[in-house]
């Protein structure tokens, strides 16, 4: 007989279990909560796209969208070959589809598909959900990871809706505990501007080509502005007297540039300006930034965002200007987690203890009781010694545990004892409700 097989998640996934998934409830609603406030609204969005509209937005020179896209063809599933008519019915003929490595594309996509160009004032979205790169895995990098982005789309690219964005991702970062960041901000100019600076970076380059390595050269060519990213000690010294594109900018960006860190003044925004900032993605134009934090090695990127104007246009929507940011939880969580800044979250609050059938009984009707209330509490389905069940609670970590026999039934007053320190009261059930309800207020 063969050996049946153990199946294991995939390498770069992985399961979020209990009780880290309440500390990423915790961290997503804390995004909610501040982002509905500066009145951005969710948008749920498909995680599978035509190939297209990724390498459009991104860019085909991109590692992203060059190397690190799951892409499939849907008429080439060998296990349903009887799908293939269905495919062509429903799915653009000879288009591939490719998991999101990213949702800004999607975004502006759906922007365009439900002319939300016509709603009024900018459109303000926020969306949270997994994304998908074929990544090296390693600490902190993941094939399926999850982003938390907030994109701003509208007529105007005024430096305040800069300003403000980076204000509420500041804030978030705060409310969450992730205060030892850094952010960089930079201006990476326009179309006006950054052309003429983009070849003369690359006429710079090629002066010091046999200097640098393989991915360094290749990129002159291709994409000069993506060996300013290059983390290789022995390219540092040649990289740091390159040209700088803040010396290249033109009138507009410039302005646009100084009134950003003005704004950010304002709102007493720690920054750094960082020039060599330039993004992996294509769609950049004018405002990068990127949020780093402590504790997680090379992958300490927690987010990264930019403005994108021209991006709804080269997606055949009507001129739009755009920027936004995404989050990247996975990072953010560990950081949070390995800087002990992570809240004790929820938990059980009570365990009932019942013994004969009378408890049993009772112990139904409270246990609906209490969980209406709020309170999150267990009670087990068979009978248990209470001090096996004691045993029991106090693993489960409760921080209380009703002692519920025949006895208190009859009495109509219930034991609760407090697991940390032991001690016992007695309570009515009115009096049990009122109290733990004010408990649970209090360690809410
Ligand atoms: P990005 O810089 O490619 O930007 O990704 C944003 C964040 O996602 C990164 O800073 C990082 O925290 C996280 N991230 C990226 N790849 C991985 C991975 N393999 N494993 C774990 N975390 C990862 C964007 O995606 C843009 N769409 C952001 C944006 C929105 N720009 C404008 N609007």
């Amino acid at each position: 007989m063969t050996e049946r097989k153990q199946f294991r998640a995939i390498k770069g996934t992985r399961d979020i279990l209990p009780p880290d998934s309440s500390l990423w409830n915790w961290f997503e609603q804390g995004a909610r909560d501040v982002f509905e406030s500066y009145n951005y609204r969710e948008i749920r969005l498909p995680i599978f796209e035509e190939t297209e509209l990724f390498s459009r937005s991104v860019g085909l020179e991109t590692e992203v969208v060059s190397k690190e896209m799951y892409t499939f063809n849907p008429d080439e599933n060998p296990f349903t070959p009887q799908y293939g008519k269905l495919e062509h019915e429903l799915f653009v003929a000879g288009a591939t589809y490719s998991l999101r490595p990213e949702a800004t594309a999607s975004v502006c996509r759906a922007y365009i598909e439900h002319g939300m160009h016509t709603l009024p004032g900018n459109v303000k979205l926020y969306y949270m959900g997994p994304m998908f790169r074929r990544e090296r895995p390693q600490k902190g990098r993941y094939r399926q990871f999850y982003q938390i982005g907030a994109e701003v789309l509208g007529q105007s690219d005024a430096p305040a809706i800069d300003a403000e964005l980076i204000e509420m991702l500041m804030v978030f970062f705060a409310r969450v505990g992730l205060t030892k960041t850094t952010l960089y901000v930079n201006s990476i100019g326009d179309k006006n501007c950054r052309p003429a600076y983009v070849e003369r970076l690359r006429e710079e380059l090629r002066k010091v080509k046999d200097q640098l390595r393989d991915d360094s050269q290749r990129r002159i060519e291709t994409n000069p502005l993506r060996v300013l990213d290059s983390k290789l000690p022995e390219e540092q010294p040649i990289i740091e007297k390159l040209p700088r594109i803040a010396e290249h900018l033109c009138d507009a960006c410039r302005e646009h540039f100084a009134k950003l860190k003005d704004e950010l003044k304002l709102r007493r925004i720690g920054y750094e300006e960082n020039w060599r900032l330039v993004r992996g993605l294509d769609y950049y134009t004018r405002t990068t930034f990127e949020v780093i934090a402590e504790g997680l090695g090379s992958q300490n990127a927690v987010c990264g965002g930019g403005r994108y104007d021209g991006l709804v246009k080269l997606l055949s929507g009507p001129p739009t200007k755009g920027i936004g940011f995404a989050i990247g939880s996975d990072r953010s969580i560990l950081s949070i987690q390995e800087g002990g800044a992570a809240p004790k979250l929820g938990g059980l609050s009570v365990f009932i203890a019942w013994m004969g059938e009378a408890a049993y009984l009772g112990g139904v009707g409270i246990a609906r009781k209490l969980r209406a209330a709020g309170l999150s509490v267990e009670l087990p389905p068979e009978e248990m010694k209470f001090k096996k069940a004691l045993g029991l609670a106090d693993k489960l970590g409760a921080r209380y545990a009703l002692i519920l026999g025949e006895d208190e039934i009859t009495a109509g007053k219930f034991t609760l004892k407090n697991m940390a320190d032991g001690a016992q009261r007695k309570y009515s059930e009115g009096q049990l409700l009122e109290y733990l309800e004010s408990e649970r207020r209090g360690s809410g």
